[in-house]
């Protein structure tokens, strides 16, 4: 009797599950209002065009693992130094990108910026334009300053279209903008559902996957866009991540600057940070990052702020930490913070309470880092004390003082990794004394949270 209702399914439109039942909470990702009610034959085709073998492949067979080409140095270049760099050194051929972001951010911007120099350097490509008329962008291109050059325009949301085209221009490089858009009529009726995202996505991604051979290379590359939701996940496209090889998401800083990070690289590491700067001229990339997020002030500084040079991938920044106390309003004092782990806030000051007798857990604690920067390294821990240190005692630092090191709960600082690289970025902006365990040209040496304050207060009295 119930195989009536047994045609209809419900899948979650966040993590792709599929449940016989609607339900308000998808058990599968713990997500509200998710499920989108869909025929089961609708999910057997995604399911079964899925299953096939790639487009042009032959049934797999194995391979003796030993001769394969493991692909060293093909990867084609961006364009786009950051870009790359979030990449690992260029995008790999063969491999599929998926770009997410909120609306506005700077999405279609860049994927421009990297069409019009990828089709500069001589190469093919194809953008598919669901959103956005030929006229449009070409326009945007224009007033960015940017050649169309070779770049083909598709300005389409059929996956039959896009198919044709493929076929008949044999791109090095297929950006999808966006994969939200694509629209296959074998994927059900409705377009923009999870079935339709996974049914073309996973169409394009094995487009790029098979032994397809692009006119002047030996493997493509394909970027899709995906706006995301605000709280930050990739809406939908969140079920294509074990898809595609790169996930890369673009993040806002402050008014103008955009990070871009990667959240999974297959072909690369996901530490490294991408800057870019929106202005009238599309996104300019930032090239010396390193004093991004201070404000250079003149003459002494306010109380509670020190900082300290960190690390984001390979690069080394100079970040300024600002905290204040006030008496707790509740019978509870609280942390509140941010940018760096509340947990590593309390840690510090009840280091400092514990060391130098000086009372925090009568106090509410804020703490905040310039320019919107996240802090997860241990290296900022003496800079932090310091900033609480200040902030309580309402004595200012030095200006030109900057400070490196991890603080134990004995009270000890612990030298950190890259410490000539720090300490020569702090020099090179203009900082005069950097105070860490080691020694270092430049180096004032401190081992313990006591030598840290002592030496502070004797600055201050000299
Ligand atoms: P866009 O790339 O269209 O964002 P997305 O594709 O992620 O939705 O960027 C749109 C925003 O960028 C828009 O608010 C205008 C701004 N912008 C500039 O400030 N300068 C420029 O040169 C361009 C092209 C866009
Ligand atoms: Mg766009």
């Amino acid at each position: 009797m119930a195989k009536k209702k047994s045609e209809t399914v419900f899948i979650c439109r966040e993590c792709g599950a599929t449940q016989p039942r609607w339900l308000g909470r998808c058990p599968q990702c713990g997500e509200w209002n998710t499920l989108e009610e869909s025929s089961s034959r609708e999910v057997a085709a995604g399911a079964a065009h899925s299953a096939a073998a790639p487009r042009g492949t032959a049934l797999p067979r194995p391979v003796p693992l030993a001769g394969v080409d493991p692909m060293e140095g093909s990867r084609v270049s961006m364009g786009v130094g950051e870009f790359d760099r979030v990449l690992g050194g260029g995008a790999m051929k063969k491999s599929s990108i998926l770009l997410g972001g909120e609306p506005g951010i700077g999405k279609s911007t860049l994927l421009l910026q990297a069409a019009a120099r990828v089709s500069g350097a001589g190469h093919q490509v194809l953008y598919v334009s669901g959103e956005e008329s030929a006229a449009q962008i070409k326009s945007r291109l224009d007033r960015i300053g940017l050649r169309a050059a070779g770049i083909q325009m598709l300005c389409a949301a059929n996956l039959d279209d896009i198919n044709h085209a493929l076929t008949a221009i044999n791109p090095l490089l297929l950006i999808v903008d966006s994969i939200q858009t694509v629209f296959s009529p074998e994927a059900g009726p409705v377009p923009g559902t999870v079935n339709q995202l996974k049914y073309c996505a996973y169409d394009l991604v094995s487009w790029v996957k098979a032994d397809y051979t692009p006119r002047d290379a030996d493997g493509a590359v394909l970027i899709m866009s995906a706006h995301v939701t605000k709280d930050g996940y990739i809406a939908g496209p969140k079920s294509l991540e074990h898809l595609v090889d790169c996930v890369i998401s673009f993040e806002r800083s402050d008014d103008e600057i955009r990070f871009l990070r990667a959240q999974k690289n297959r072909f690369g590491s996901i530490d490294e940070l991408g800057i870019f700067c929106m202005g009238e001229k599309g996104l300019a990339e930032v090239e010396d990052p390193s004093a991004l997020f201070i404000t250079r002030r003149e003459g002494k500084l306010p109380a509670g702020i020190a900082y300290a040079p960190v690390f984001e991938g390979s690069r080394v920044f100079l970040v300024e930490i600002q905290a204040r106390t006030v008496n707790a309003k509740g019978a509870m004092s609280r942390v509140y913070s941010e940018k760096i782990d509340s947990a590593r806030v309390s840690r510090v000051a009840a280091v400092l309470e514990k060391r130098l007798g000086l009372r925090f857990s009568d106090q509410d604690i804020y703490v905040n880092v310039a320019g919107g920067v996240r802090l997860t390294e241990s290296a900022i821990d003496s800079a932090l004390a310091a900033a609480l240190y200040s902030a309580r005692t309402d004595i200012p630092l030095r200006e030109g003082s900057a400070l490196v090191g991890e603080l134990s709960l004995a009270g000890e600082i612990r030298p950190v990794t890259r410490i000539k690289q720090r300490v020569k970025t702090a020099l090179g902006l203009g900082w005069t004394k950097i105070f860490a365990p080691e020694t270092e040209d430049g180096v004032t040496r401190v081992q313990s949270i006591k030598e840290l304050i002592a030496e502070l207060n004797a600055e201050n009295s000299a």
